[in-house]
């Protein structure tokens, strides 16, 4: 691990929750964060825009930390249908999630638009968690590292600092798919990340770096205790108090 970088487990709940079972799962995750007293790791939970409002109020007083899923590049305006991180940021959240392969796959997001956005979280004084990964038809063709190296370097913005980004390796094929990369492949690639954000800049060494894609309870020990890998993206086991809580506790 990175002597300044933090370790996370971030729930990423994507398109699902209604407020009453959101609630009781906010409700109870609050309570065993209390009970289990620890700061490390920090835990956060990013729900759809419709939740923030309640979720973040139903958080009020613990110590697990609000993120959205996406944010515009713009502060205000025209742009229908679309949350501003300043908007964001006004309903308590502490992060955002930008890049996430669902938006570079179904709203065709670039890997430029990705850091516009970004910016726009370091400006309302989010922390931007990035994601970025390869297909699986670029894994196959030996092109992983090439992949990782393009998006790291369109996406991440020269503002970076290890206060405001956090980096998510989520292999496309290892997401909701079960499938989960062998602990050498997240390993190969984590270094490979720390590597290329050294490059950037020396003090970049400190992002805490998620690995995304399948993490549950039964496999977290093991991927969370690979080389530069501080913490996890969950998707599917975010939405269950007792899976979720297994990860956590799988932090060393
Ligand atoms: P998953 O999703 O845990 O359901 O695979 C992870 C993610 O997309 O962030």
């Amino acid at each position: 691990m990175a002597s300044g970088a933090r370790r996370l487990i971030a729930g990423n709940w994507k398109m699902n929750g209604l407020k009453a079972d959101s609630l009781k799962l906010v409700g109870d995750l609050a309570e065993r964060a209390k009970k289990r007293g620890k700061p490390s790791p920090e835990i956060a939970v990013c729900p759809p825009a419709t939740l923030l409002a309640d979720v973040g109020k139903a958080l009020a007083g613990s110590p697990i930390k609000l993120g959205a899923q996406d944010c515009h590049t713009k502060v205000s305006g025209a742009h229908t249908g679309d949350i501003s991180a300043a908007m964001l940021k006004d309903q308590g959240c502490t992060y955002v999630i930008v890049g996430h392969s669902e938006r570079r796959t179904d709203h065709g997001e670039s890997s430029a638009l990705v850091r516009s956005k970004a910016e726009a979280a370091y400006a309302a004084g989010l922390g931007a968690i990035i994601c970025i990964g390869e297909t699986e038809a670029q894994r196959d063709a030996g092109q992983t590292l090439d992949v990782i190296k393009d998006q790291l370097a369109g996406s991440v913005p020269d503002g970076a600092t290890p206060a405001n980004t956090v980096v998510a390796y989520e292999p496309v094929w290892a997401i909701g798919t079960g499938r989960t990369p062998t602990t050498d492949q997240v390993a190969e690639v984590h270094a490979f990340m720390r590597k290329e954000l050294i490059a950037k800049r020396a003090d970049l060494a400190d992002v805490t770096l998620l690995y995304g894609g399948s993490v549950k309870g039964s496999n977290a020990k093991e991927l969370l205790a690979v080389p530069n890998v501080e913490g996890a993206l969950v998707g599917g086991a975010a939405l269950k108090a007792d899976d979720f809580w297994q990860i956590i506790e799988g932090s060393p």
